[in-house]
C-alpha cells in the first residue's frame, strides 16, 4: 500500500504510488492522462466521499429519450448535473431530497486542480463534481459534455476503482475514437481545442478491485456555471 504522509503539490512529478514519477500521456493537443495522479489522495477521497453519498445517494437516471442510465449518478459542488425526460442541465437542488447537492470537498476540488495544472491549466475553479458509479455491464455512450455555460475551463476525470475502456473521439461524432484503458488512480484533463471532443466508456467488465470491490467510481470536474 502506498503511504499518504505527504501529498503532492501541483508541481510534483512524484505523484503516482512509491512515488514513482506520474506517467503523462498526451492523447490530444490539449487532453493528457496522468497515470496514477490520483494514487496519493485515494486514502483522502475515499472517506470524502462517503457523507456525499449519504446525502445525495447513486441513482439511475432517465435520458430524454426514456432510456434509463446503466451508470449511476450522483454529484456535489454547487451545481449538480441532472438527467430526467425534459432534458439535461445543472441544478442546484438535488431533484431526489430538493436540498442543495452536498458541498464538494476541498481535497476533490485540490486534487482537480491539482491534475489541471499538471495538463497545463492553471486556475481551474470548478463547480460542480459528477460521480460516476459503472457496475459491471454499465456503459456510456459517446458524447460531448457541453451543458456547462462556457468552455473555457478543462474537464478533469478520476478513475477509481475497477478499470474501464475509456473512448476518447474527435469533435465530430462520427470521428474515429482512441480506446484508452483508465486504471485505478488515473485522470484524464482535456481542455482548450480538445474541450468538446466526443468520449464515451464501453462496457465495464466483470472484476474485484482491492479497495472498491466490483465498481468503477467516476469524479468528472467541471466549470459548469
Ligand atoms: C463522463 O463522461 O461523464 C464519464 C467518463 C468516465 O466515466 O470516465
Ligand atoms: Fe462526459
Amino acid at each position: 500500500m502506498h503511504s499518504d504522509h505527504s501529498l503532492p503539490s501541483t508541481l510534483d512529478l512524484f505523484a503516482g504510488e512509491d512515488r514513482q514519477p506520474a506517467r503523462t500521456e498526451q492523447i490530444g493537443e490539449q487532453s493528457y492522462v496522468l497515470r496514477g495522479f490520483a494514487l496519493p489522495w485515494v486514502a483522502r477521497l475515499l472517506p470524502a466521499l462517503e457523507p456525499v453519498l449519504l446525502q445525495a445517494p447513486f441513482r439511475n437516471m432517465a435520458t430524454p429519450g426514456g432510456f434509463t442510465m446503466s451508470v449511476a449518478l450522483s454529484s456535489c459542488g454547487t451545481l449538480g448535473w441532472t438527467t430526467d425526460r425534459s432534458g439535461y442541465r445543472y441544478t442546484r437542488l438535488d431533484p431526489l431530497s430538493d436540498q442543495p447537492w452536498p458541498e464538494m470537498p476541498a481535497v476533490f476540488r485540490e486534487l482537480a486542480q491539482a491534475a489541471a495544472m499538471a495538463a497545463g491549466f492553471s486556475d481551474f475553479m470548478p463547480d460542480a463534481c459528477l460521480i460516476n458509479r459503472y457496475l459491471p455491464g454499465a456503459k456510456m455512450s459517446l458524447h460531448q459534455d457541453k451543458d456547462e455555460r462556457s468552455y473555457a475551463a478543462p474537464i478533469v476525470s478520476v478513475s477509481l476503482g475497477l478499470p474501464a475502456i475509456f473512448l476518447f473521439g474527435g469533435l465530430k461524432r462520427s470521428d474515429k475514437s482512441r480506446r484508452v484503458p483508465l486504471f485505478h488512480g488515473d485522470i484524464v484533463v482535456w481542455g482548450g481545442v480538445d474541450r468538446l471532443r466526443y468520449h464515451g466508456v464501453l462496457p465495464l467488465n466483470e472484476g474485484h478491485h482491492p479497495q472498491l470491490g466490483a465498481q468503477r467510481i467516476n469524479f468528472t470536474f467541471r466549470r459548469a456555471g
